[in-house]
């Protein structure tokens, strides 16, 4: 059986992700912080799909977190075959984490960098699939402020992180180009899920407003579940889709200057965890 890695999986786009997943007969990797909700999404989906389900409890916004989760998972399997970044948040207020990060730097682009890189080293062939935004549009990075720190705005450092994704499956792609590994990211739509929930509850009730306007979970997992399942798209990489279909990012995306500076901005805090 294939296996597949979700990130974020306890709740949202990540937990639709996983039950379609499980319907499509992968074993399942599955992580987040809540250890609670992981044991009885495991045990609702083995006891309703032929599939084994393993659960670990982690805080992707430390880099050493993604590190020890990379060394649980390789210890247990020989083999991942995808891999979702998928977990993401806002926030609105500045938070830095205990390792002295931005937490949005950390949490939406760390994470994905780092278990991306892992996971393609350790694997023979694997999808690898970078949940991205459409608010990455109308936004450049700033070089010389990839950790959002002057003048920080929480909508700006998300619409900064979404579009690193981007850079980083455009740059993976190239890096494993003519490998069996393939790299792509997407869209997932505009989704009522518990997405900005963890601000305060002025915000919250912004956002909820925004999201009644969205589309299921279910619905904002469809692209997802079909880059990880889809046999045709055995040779696709370094494609940014939309509703299952690739369709072009931001002009300035595509600008491998910046992709590489990220690049080497990245692996150079991850390797001084290494
Ligand atoms: N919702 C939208 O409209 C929308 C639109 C475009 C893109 N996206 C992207 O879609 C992805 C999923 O978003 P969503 O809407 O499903 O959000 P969500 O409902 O808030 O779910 C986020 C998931 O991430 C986990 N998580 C949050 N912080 C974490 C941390 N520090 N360490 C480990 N896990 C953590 C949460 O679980 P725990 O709390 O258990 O840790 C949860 O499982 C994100 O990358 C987001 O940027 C969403």
């Amino acid at each position: 059986m294939a296996v597949a890695i979700v990130t974020g999986a306890s709740t949202g786009i990540g937990l639709e992700t996983a039950k379609g997943l499980a319907e499509n007969n992968f074993d399942l990797i599955l992580v987040s912080r809540s250890s609670q909700k992981l044991i009885s999404i495991k045990n609702d989906l083995e006891s309703q799909y032929r599939i084994k389900c393993d659960v670990f409890s982690y805080d992707l916004s430390l880099i050493e977190s993604n590190i020890k989760f990379h060394e649980e998972v390789v210890k247990k399997f020989q083999q991942v075959d995808v891999l979702i970044n998928n977990v993401g948040a806002i926030f609105m207020d500045k938070v830095i984490t205990e390792e002295g990060l931005e937490t949005t730097f950390a949490l939406n682009h760390m994470s994905y960098f780092v278990l991306s890189n892992l996971f393609i080293e350790s694997s023979n062939k694997i999808r690898v699939i970078n949940v991205s935004s459409e608010a990455h549009r109308g936004v450049s990075l700033k070089l010389d402020d990839l950790q959002n720190n002057e003048g920080y705005n929480g909508w700006r450092a998300y619409q900064r992180s979404k579009l690193a994704n981007i850079y980083l499956t455009y740059e993976l792609a190239k890096k494993y180009s003519g490998t069996d590994s393939t790299i792509n990211c997407l869209h997932p739509g505009l989704v009522n899920s518990d997405f900005a929930n963890n601000n305060s509850l002025h915000y919250k009730i912004i956002s909820s407003l925004i999201k009644y306007f969205g589309i299921s979970t279910r619905e904002g997992a469809m692209t997802s579940i079909y880059l990880a399942s889809e046999e045709s798209l055995v040779n696709k990489s370094g494609l940014y889709f939309d509703k299952c279909r690739p369709r072009k990012s931001s002009t300035i995306s595509y600008n491998d200057e910046v992709g590489k500076y990220l690049w080497a901005y990245s692996i150079e805090i991850m390797n001084s965890y290494c």
